[in-house]
């Protein structure tokens, strides 16, 4: 018979390079080896309780369809926790309820771009973008920022180069996974201009808005152009309150047209999960704003460790982070990839080891991450310090060092 054959756009979709050494992962715990996971972005934090109650307590005889822009309790309660939270006073009706930002992520991208447009992004950027820029027909155009640089963006003339008749949008992850960087509100203005002088889209990834440090205010483009038509807002409850697997986020723009035409796609697939909408909901009406702020001061307390630790480890160069929870750290190694592979297959101290994401699939067209991995400081300090200490043992061993 003959082959079957998937389709182009499927074979040409990545996996996630934080998830695809998986497996090993899996395989190194089976045989009794204890894996540090730094390679994504899955806090160990516990989930607020708020959240949990209204699980527990969720007393519905029938668990049906919640209305496809999303439960409109949640949509306000969104709206009041922008506001009371941070300032923004943003209308519910421009908030769109999805599961999690990924998927307000590919309505914008289904939305704002045909089949070979392009969107341009920064590099390295947030490896799963190559994911909805697959999926959408959708060309990411890449525009490399450099750690010599701190990851800071280049000017606006060398970003206006990367602007063709195709481009559709510009797409800003402010704070930035993978970088840590915390962009500007100049940074931000300037994409904004350029956006107005060639009248395309201006999309922010805030997934990370709050998680600045070093006695930062978070700088979301809500503050001062919730209202631009251009704008589109991506948000989740994910890292914020600690709430991956609720798969809740949002999308958030003052476009009537954009909304319009997310909600026909979101009414395709019908609605996002009613209980954990239910619980968001009770959660955002009931929690302290201490949650939040303990977060983050751990959060703080993590990326210090990192930054100690790593830098004192032969062999390792960060670029300490001031958002997120991310950082890029330099090995001395040829190929982080199979470094990366090497330790949770061939290496252990104390029968313990290490996972951290490789640099190479946050790279679109640049090979800068060959050397490189995304560490993500979601554990607590003491696995952290732990962690380099493997790292540094792993890397003093390696037989493809350089
Ligand atoms: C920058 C960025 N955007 C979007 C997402 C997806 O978040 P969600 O869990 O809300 O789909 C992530 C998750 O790691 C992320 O880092």
């Amino acid at each position: 018979m003959a082959r079957l054959l998937v389709s182009k756009r499927a074979s040409k979709t990545p996996s996630s390079p934080i998830r695809s050494l998986a497996p090993l992962a899996v395989k190194a715990k089976s045989e009794g080896k204890k894996v540090f996971h730094l390679n994504i972005g899955q806090p160990d934090i516990e989930s607020p309780k708020e959240f949990l109650d209204a699980v527990q307590n969720f007393d519905k005889k029938i668990i049906g369809y919640e209305a496809s822009p999303g439960n409109l309790d949640l949509r306000k309660a969104w709206a009041n926790y922008l506001k009371t939270n941070s300032g923004y006073d943003v209308s519910f009706e421009n908030i769109l309820i999805t599961t999690g930002a990924s998927e307000a992520l590919i309505f914008t991208f289904m939305c704002c771009a045909d089949p070979g447009d392009e969107i341009i992004v920064m590099e390295p950027t947030y490896a799963n973008y190559l994911g909805f820029s697959a999926i959408s027909g959708v060309n990411l155009v890449p525009v490399l920022t450099r750690k010599r640089d701190n990851f800071r963006l280049p000017s606006r003339e060398f970003i206006e180069k990367s602007i063709t008749n195709r481009t559709r949008a510009i797409l800003l992850c402010n704070p930035n996974n993978p970088t840590g960087t915390v962009y500007s509100k100049e940074e931000i203005e300037t994409l904004l201009e350029l956006c107005e002088d060639y009248n395309i889209f201006f999309v922010l990834d805030e997934t990370y808005r709050e998680f600045v440090y070093d006695g930062q205010k978070p700088v979301s483009i809500l503050e001062n152009h919730k209202n631009n038509e251009r704008v589109i807002v991506i948000d989740s409850l994910s890292k914020r309150f600690s709430l991956c697997g609720a798969r809740v986020g949002c999308l958030i723009t003052a476009n009537e047209e954009v909304l319009a035409r997310s909600l026909s796609i979101a009414s395709a697939r019908l609605a996002v999960p009613s209980i954990a909408q239910v619980a968001a909901t009770h959660m955002l009406k009931t929690i302290s704003p201490n949650y939040l702020t303990d977060t983050i001061q751990e959060y703080e307390t993590r990326r210090n460790t990192l930054i100690k630790f790593a830098n004192t480890t032969p062999g390792v160069n960060i670029l300490p982070p001031n958002g997120a929870f991310y950082a890029i750290a330099d090995i001395s190694v040829e190929n982080s990839t199979e470094f990366c592979k090497w330790m949770l297959e061939e290496f252990s101290d104390n029968n313990e080891t290490l996972f951290l994401a490789p640099a190479q699939g946050f790279y679109i067209e640049s090979k800068l991450g060959l050397k490189r991995v995304r560490i993500a400081s979601v554990l607590d300090s003491s696995k952290i310090e732990r962690s380099m200490e493997i790292l540094g043992k792993a890397l003093s061993v390696y037989p493809k060092k350089i």
